[in-house]
């Protein structure tokens, strides 16, 4: 459930009318509700109620400082994949000890970063990361809390560009040589071994693949403090999917998801991390677009509409579906006709759904594009010179742009031509 109804005619953001918006701000934009952020947290915290857990937001769905400051100010922990989302979550005030460090390519700087900074743990994925940081956090005077990520080789059955738990994936280490690199590790200077961390991928729509992987790491738990390390703590990584398509999927639920937790590594006496980030801030937010043109061509007509590629890559990049709707409520019953909805981009990628039932719109209609809180502006590019689009946080009846739209002059000036031109 989220917080964009129809009210009264015409779409709402909690209890602003999505127009009253857009005559503000222009189109296009992206627009947030806080309600429905803090619903998604809560939903991840209950689930996990009675097992000692931090839900740490996977901050790269959305990263712009007030909603990190929301979600900080719920108790989130959060997971940060660079030394500048590192910076992102000190900056809205989440304590080192609530931040968890992935990613697969860390430099010696980051990590010096996060242990001057402070920082709950390192998720290490190679032996080599391994060493770097063990030299990084001896030449400090420091010690690295680590937990080692494993691939488990399971197949997490979505998209293969976001797939990171089988063998092949750049991911993790082989779950089949951990007791090796866990030794490993308990022999380095600077290093604290307290867990185990497993991310298998995103938009997982099945439970199946997330009980495989968490079994594998129930196993691992007793073999490795078998082996004599102390294993308190267990990242089971993020990943649960979203219903992008609302008339055809139903992921599970956090509770189901929270079950199944309990079910796999309950009884291990182990602290709980989970790092959802899509299905906290995918359905809290939408991306709102104006129609320029209807566009008859041969055989098909097209909705040419103000946003573009440049501000949602999902369907270019991963021919992914967004629900797409118009802002003023269509009449009960009305006959849908099929369109391409495209962008202004010179390319043809720069497509948001092909022969998509729509009901009629005419130039100037405002539409929605739901499901955009994730993977959104995060990553956006200003391509063709099209200005990041600004960013808008509804709170019951009041709204805020969290991030404005720079100026062309901003653009240009930010680059700078040599003295020698
Ligand atoms: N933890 C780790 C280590 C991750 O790599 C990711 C996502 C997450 C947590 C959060 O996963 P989530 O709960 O959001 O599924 N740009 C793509 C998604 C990339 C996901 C990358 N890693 C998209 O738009 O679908």
């Amino acid at each position: 459930m989220d917080h964009f109804l129809y009210k009264a005619g015409a779409l709402h953001a909690e209890d602003v009318p999505v127009p009253e918006i857009a005559a503000s701000v222009g189109t296009p934009f992206y627009c947030y509700s806080a309600a429905t952020l803090t619903r998604h947290y809560r939903l991840f915290d209950e689930a996990l109620d009675g097992l000692d857990h931090l839900v740490c937001y996977a901050m790269k769905s959305n990263s712009n400082q007030a909603i990190l400051k929301l979600m900080a100010g719920l108790g989130a922990g959060m997971d940060v994949v660079s030394g500048g989302e590192y910076l992102r979550a000190k900056a809205a005030g989440v304590p080192g000890e609530r931040i968890v460090f992935s990613g697969v390519g860390k430099t010696g700087e980051e990590m010096r970063l996060a242990l001057e900074g402070g920082i709950r743990q390192f998720n290490v994925e190679s032996e080599p990361e391994l060493v770097l940081l063990s030299q990084v956090a001896e030449a400090m005077g420091a010690t690295a809390p680590i937990t080692i990520r494993v691939n488990p080789d399971v197949d997490a059955r979505t998209h293969e560009k976001i797939a990171t738990g089988k063998a092949e994936n750049k991911f993790g280490i082989p779950i089949s040589r951990a007791r090796e690199v866990y030794a490993q590790a308990a022999a380095l200077p600077g290093i604290e071994v307290i867990g185990i961390d497993v991310h298998i991928g995103s938009q997982l729509t099945e439970l199946d693949p997330f009980e495989q992987a968490y079994l594998k790491v129930a196993d691992l738990t007793k073999q490795l403090r078998a082996d004599g390390h102390t294993i308190r703590r267990l990242d089971l990584g993020g990943g649960l999917g979203i219903p992008y398509e609302r008339s055809n999927t139903a992921p599970p639920l956090p509770t189901e998801y929270g079950a199944l937790i309990k079910r796999t590594v309950g009884d291990l006496g182990c602290e709980i991390e989970i790092e959802p980030g899509r299905l906290i801030s995918g359905n809290a937010g939408i991306l709102v677009t104006e129609v320029i043109y209807v566009k008859s061509g041969e055989g098909r007509d097209f909705l040419i509409v103000d946003a573009a590629m440049n501000d949602l890559i999902r369907p270019a990049m991963y021919g992914a579906w967004h629900d797409i709707v118009p802002v003023a409520e269509p009449a009960a019953g009305v006959e849908r006709q099929p369109f391409d909805i495209v962008g202004p981009v010179c390319e043809t990628g720069d497509t948001f759904a092909k022969a998509r039932p729509m009901p009629p719109v005419q130039a100037g209609a405002l539409v929605a594009f739901r499901s955009a809180g994730a993977y959104g502006a995060v990553m956006s590019s200003e391509y063709n010179t099209r200005p990041l689009i600004p960013e808008v946080l509804v709170h019951e009846h009041q709204f805020a742009v969290i991030r404005a739209r720079p100026s062309f002059e901003e653009i240009i000036n930010r680059d700078s031509v040599p003295s020698w031109l």
